[in-house]
């Protein structure tokens, strides 16, 4: 191109000639940004600011203070959840099977090895482009365009999903994480219903779970949450079950939920609850998200404030001690959560913790006796503490120990159903799984003393209901790997967890935190809910606009969206 040649001319043959995302025109592109109002934009990798370098080896001008807030926080999951182009679990910023990424050294961000010329921020799997959601209109305007021009669609909250299923690449996105109103009600009844008015809250669908705690306690309620500040409530964590400390006695995301406002993907507004649409109300209680349709909000139980007694189990993490204090845990975990105890134990932060909400504090302590010897019997110890609401607990045992993120994590996981949970040989390999691991971790987290649930009103694997403890390990890799290194963090999950799973047939593993190639996994995530659950979405997606990493009506992996998977192991 002469170099005479004005800027604005040579911009426009650039336009003219550029084809972004499966053959589909700028054009088009401007086209759709004029239908949603402008709130189009392009997919950045969360740390491109750092580069000089992007795709073709072009200049990227590096932005030095949005470079040192990324650096600094790059392991903070709300800022992470802020921006569109970030992943919490970070393999789904790249493309796994050509190592193409824009990732900083996670052990340390300051290290230019990762980001200085030549290496450069690569788009990987986050989405060529987003719409910024905040309404109905938006949603169909992305299903009307998808279906035209064949882009495939994704939608993402707040960027956790452990195996990938809110990126993808060359995908549209849309993004909900700005939909962040909360409203509560003393007399909810869910719409077209006429059963008694009770306490709840709705959620948009971007709300995440520190505002959810700050809320409860602001209006002196309990709300059942997840583990993490920036998982959000109505998203992937409920429709896909949903657990938290609380659970044990006040059940899963699906038994709390009374309503979602949602668009399918034939573009309808529905009010899905008992009484509306109870078909698709079933399919969104455990089916997953990413499947039935964008959901704008979620009406969840709120319940009266409650005390909080606190157990925290503290020991010296060794391999050894870490293999007898799982199989002496394993002994009293039934009685536990019968007791209605919900907990964490976590090698990597030596201890564990557990909350009750049902039990004074005298009775707490009897309760946990067999955690209190567990663990001295390993030369530690537990201490017991009081905690005035569940936000409070929130605030002081979990937020300041969240799980890792900000790095690529592989993990697999099974639920551990009652029956099995004091046999000498699962206990084994479960001690094995959690000492081969980078990050292990055991949930007592199921819905085991609340019997209150809707018996055939959610589709989560029933396996959930006797299972007591929900356990999961991870591993880890860094910006410089190989292939290989990542294919084989892959291979040792299965080398671990395949003996878990034959030791406990008839159980499942928890659809939102499951192996990402989970065998059998229709089984696994649904159990007999399946058929069902296949007809729902067969009814509701025709096209399959809206299709993820196995979710219901899966088609296998050959779609171009996942060219970024490896092949499994
Ligand atoms: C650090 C960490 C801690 C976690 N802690 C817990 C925990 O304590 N308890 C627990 O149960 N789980 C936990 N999880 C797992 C979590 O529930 C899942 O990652 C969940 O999918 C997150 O949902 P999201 O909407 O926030 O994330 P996203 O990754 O944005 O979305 C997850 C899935 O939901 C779909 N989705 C999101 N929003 C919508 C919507 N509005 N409509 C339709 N589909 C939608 C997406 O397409 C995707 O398929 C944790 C995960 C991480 C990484
Ligand atoms: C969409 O339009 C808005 C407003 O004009 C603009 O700021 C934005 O950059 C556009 N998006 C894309 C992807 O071009
Ligand atoms: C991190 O990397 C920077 C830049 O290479 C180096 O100066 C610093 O010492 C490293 N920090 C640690 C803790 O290794
Ligand atoms: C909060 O709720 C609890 C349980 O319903 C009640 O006992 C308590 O008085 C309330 N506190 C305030 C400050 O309203
Ligand atoms: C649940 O479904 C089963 C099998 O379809 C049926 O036998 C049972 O009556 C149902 N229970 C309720 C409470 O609806
Ligand atoms: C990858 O980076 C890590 C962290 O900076 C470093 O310790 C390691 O040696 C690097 N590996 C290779 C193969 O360069």
């Amino acid at each position: 191109m002469p170099s005479s040649l004005p800027l604005s001319f040579a911009l426009l043959g650039l336009f003219a000639s550029r084809v972004l995302c499966g053959g589909v025109t700028e054009a088009s592109w401007k086209a759709l940004n004029a239908t949603v109002g402008g709130r189009l934009h392009l997919g950045v990798p969360f740390s491109q600011p750092c580069f000089s370098r992007t795709s073709s080896n072009a200049v990227n001008v590096p932005n030095p203070a949005q470079c040192g807030e990324i650096q600094a926080l790059y392991e903070d999951h709300l800022f992470r959840s802020s921006r569109f182009g970030g992943y919490q679990i970070t393999q789904w910023e790249t493309c796994q099977t050509t190592g193409d990424e824009c990732l900083l050294d996670w052990t340390n961000t300051t290290n230019p090895a990762a980001f200085a010329a030549p290496r450069q921020c690569l788009q990987g799997s986050v989405p060529s482009y987003y719409i910024d959601v905040t309404g109905p209109e938006d949603i169909r305007a992305a299903y009307t365009f998808s279906k035209k021009k064949k882009v495939p669609l994704v939608i993402k909250n707040s960027g956790h999903d452990y195996i990938g299923r809110s990126a993808g690449p060359g995908t549209l996105a849309l993004w909900t994480h700005n939909l962040n109103s909360i409203a509560l009600s003393t007399g909810f009844v869910a719409e077209g219903c006429s059963n008694e008015p009770q306490s709840a809250v709705t959620f948009g669908a971007g709300v995440q779970f520190q505002a959810v705690y700050d809320f409860a306690r602001t209006n002196n309620v309990t709300i059942v949450g997840g583990a993490d500040p920036a998982v959000g409530a109505t998203g992937g964590w409920s429709m896909g079950a949903g657990h938290g400390a609380l659970s044990p006695a006040m059940g899963l995301g699906v038994d709390r939920v009374l309503q979602y406002k949602i668009v399918t993907p034939d573009g309808k507004f529905r009010t899905a609850n008992k009484c509306q649409n109870p078909d698709l109300f079933f399919a969104l209680r455990g089916g997953g998200g990413g499947t039935f349709g964008v959901v704008l909000e979620g009406t969840f139980i709120t319940s009266p404030a409650v005390t909080m007694q606190v157990a925290v189990g503290t020991y010296e993490n060794t391999p050894e001690n870490t293999v007898k204090l799982v199989k002496a845990l394993g002994k009293s975990a039934t009685q536990m959560a019968s007791d209605g105890w919900g907990g964490y134990i976590t090698p990597s932060a030596s201890g564990g913790v557990w909350a009750n909400p049902l039990l004074d504090v005298g009775a707490a302590q009897k309760s946990a006796a067999g955690v209190v010897s567990a663990f001295e019997s390993i030369g530690g110890g537990v201490s017991f503490f009081t905690m005035p609401t569940a936000s409070d607990f929130f605030d002081t045992f979990i937020a300041p120990n969240t799980d890792p993120v900000g790095r690529p994590q592989v993990q697999s996981s099974r639920l551990i159903p009652d029956h099995l949970m004091a046999n000498d040989d699962v206990l084994s390999a479960l001690a094995t799984a959690m000492v081969s691991s980078d990050f292990p971790q055991i949930l007592a987290v199921t819905p085991y003393a609340f019997k209150d649930f809707d018996k055939n009103g959610t589709s989560i694997n029933p396996a959930w209901r006797t299972a007591v403890w929900h356990v999961l390990s991870m591993n880890v890799w860094n910006f410089n790997s190989t292939r290989s290194e990542r294919e084989t963090a892959y291979q040792r999950l299965k080398t671990v967890w395949t003996p878990v799973r034959d030791l406990t047939p008839g159980s499942g593993a928890y659809f939102n935190e499951a192996d990402t190639y989970e065998p059998d996994y229709t089984t696994s995530f649904w159990g007999p809910h399946y058929a069902k659950l296949l007809a729902i979405k067969n009814k509701y997606d025709p096209h399959h606009l809206l299709d993820c990493w196995r979710c219901v009506g899966w088609k296998g992996p050959s779609d171009p969206r996942y060219k970024c998977h490896l092949p499994a192991p």
